[in-house]
């Protein structure tokens, strides 16, 4: 039996991690009302989170999208630690956004096992590692998921929650039912899959679009034209690469073969060429576009 606590009793939540991810979770959970704690381990870290999301709630409020009011109170909501063992104990709900590492999740899961209160549930935001790695370090493999936001977690609506073998139903609705609090759209994963549902869509999209450039059938102009004009994608598949860095691209393929070992898995040899001559996107100023003129 697990000992999950339903929506009703989720009051305060606990964001791990403040990098890009981390921050702005907690703005979401704060902006949606519950009592929200941020901890890092780097002090740094978490000072530049307060920093972008005060920026960010003067700059909503500026622009008349965001009630004054309604910006005092969630950042009034906003807590900052570097301590986990203090604030691990008051959380209903754990959202752990660390670094993209297993040793790292695996400790402070192990912790939250002995730490968090036996209600409280245990999600990671982990784009590639599955919940089932860290499961049984908590004691409670029944009340841990992947609850997986989309950069920028303020914006983007899409949660992709991915149940693993004993995760219990309780746990998926609770999780489901927390994202739509935090007026997100989520999907339920039946089953662990690397890539989960739309990094897989974007893993097809983008192998065909490398295959119809490397075998010279059109440029890469015409094709993230062709997404955006015949298919009403916002942006090509190689405009999308670019922005979010041909560095995560390669890490996210690299990690994906190293589980599945499947041909269509496989780096793409132009992308880690780019990234070994420093051509990662937008954020290094060229990547398949140049981006310095
Ligand atoms: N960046 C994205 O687009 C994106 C999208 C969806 C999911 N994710 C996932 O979110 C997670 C975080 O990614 P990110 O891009 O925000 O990373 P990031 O590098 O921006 O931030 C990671 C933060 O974790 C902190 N950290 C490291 N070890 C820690 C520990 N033991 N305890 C507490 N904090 C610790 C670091 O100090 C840093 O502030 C990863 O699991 C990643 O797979 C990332």
């Amino acid at each position: 039996m697990s000992a999950e606590t339903g929506i009703e009793n989720i009051s305060t939540i606990l964001v791990i991690g403040a990098g890009t991810m981390g921050r702005q979770i907690a703005m979401t959970a704060a902006l949606a009302g519950f009592a929200t704690i941020i901890q890092d381990i780097s002090a740094d870290g978490l000072a530049a989170a307060r920093t972008e999301l005060e920026g960010w709630a003067a700059s909503r409020v500026a622009k008349g999208k965001l009630e004054q009011a309604t910006a005092t109170a969630a950042l009034e909501a906003l807590g900052y630690s570097t301590d986990l063992d203090s604030v691990a104990t008051k959380a209903d709900f754990i959202i752990e956004a660390a670094t993209e590492r297993l040793d790292i999740k695996t400790q402070i899961f192990e912790k939250l096992g002995v730490l968090a209160p036996a209600h409280a549930i245990l999600a990671t935001n982990s784009s590639t590692l599955g919940s089932s790695k860290v499961a049984e370090a908590t004691g409670r493999p029944a009340q841990v998921c992947n609850m997986h936001f989309f950069n920028p977690a303020l914006v983007m609506k899409c949660v992709e929650v991915v149940r693993h073998e004993t995760t219990s139903d309780a746990t998926v609705e609770t999780t489901m039912e927390l994202a739509r609090r935090l007026g997100k759209e989520p999907v339920l994963i039946n089953r662990e899959v690397p890539g989960f549902i739309a990094n897989r869509l974007m893993g097809a999209i983008q192998r065909e679009a490398l295959f119809l450039a490397e075998s010279g059938i059109a440029s890469i102009e015409d094709i993230d034209t062709t997404a955006r004009t015949a298919l009403g994608h916002p942006m090509g598949p190689f405009a999308l690469m670019d922005l979010v860095g041909l560095d995560v691209i390669d890490f996210i393929a690299q990690a994906t073969h190293a589980e599945t070992g499947a041909v269509e898995d496989a780096p793409n040899e132009r992308i880690a060429a780019l990234v070994a001559e420093g051509k990662l996107g937008r954020k290094s100023g060229a990547g398949f576009y140049d981006y310095k003129g």
